[in-house]
């Protein structure tokens, strides 16, 4: 349990996938507890909480974060984006994804699709060897990496 008398709790306004909520938190707590545990969004998932595995990636204007890792008191007047607003944020990617039936369990998808939202924001044409440095980062037990890479390039070339 947290002991909040330790901590700096701030209202904290945040714009998470193109709305806006208040709320009371230690300005430390990582991103992912706010987006959870605080406000009910579960799509990014918890995994190493260590910032080693990428299950928890999210968008930081438009940049990908590991938000185990990243307190919230980084978000403010920023946006985030998570799996909840891949939909609207990348609907090709999200399409592409269905159609190559990438995940096998599905744990680590959240983070990988917003890892590679993150990427396609940053540079819309990667070659293979920049697809590969970039998901390779993303753990993926299932070793859904072959398919991770046709969606990624469905997504370039439809
Ligand atoms: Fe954040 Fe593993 S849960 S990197
Ligand atoms: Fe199972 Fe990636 S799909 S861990």
């Amino acid at each position: 349990m947290l002991n909040l008398q330790y901590y700096n709790i701030s209202v904290m306004n945040l714009r998470i996938n193109r709305k806006r909520y208040k709320v009371d938190v230690p300005e430390e707590m990582p991103i992912l507890w706010v987006l959870r545990d605080v406000l009910d969004l579960t799509g990014t998932k918890y995994g190493c909480g260590k910032g080693l595995c990428g299950s928890c990636t999210v968008l930081l204007d438009d940049v990908a974060i590991r938000s185990c890792s990243t307190p919230v008191i980084a978000a403010e007047g920023k946006h985030i984006t998570t799996i909840e607003g891949l939909e609207s944020y990348n609907k090709k990617l999200q399409q592409s994804w269905e159609e190559c039936s990438v995940p096998q369990c599905g744990f680590c998808q959240p983070g990988q699709l917003m890892n590679a939202a993150g990427m396609l924001k940053d540079n819309p044409n990667p070659n293979k060897e920049e697809i590969q440095e970039r998901m390779y980062g993303n753990l993926c037990r299932c070793g859904t990496y072959k398919r991770i890479q046709d969606a990624i390039d469905l997504t370039i070339n439809s």
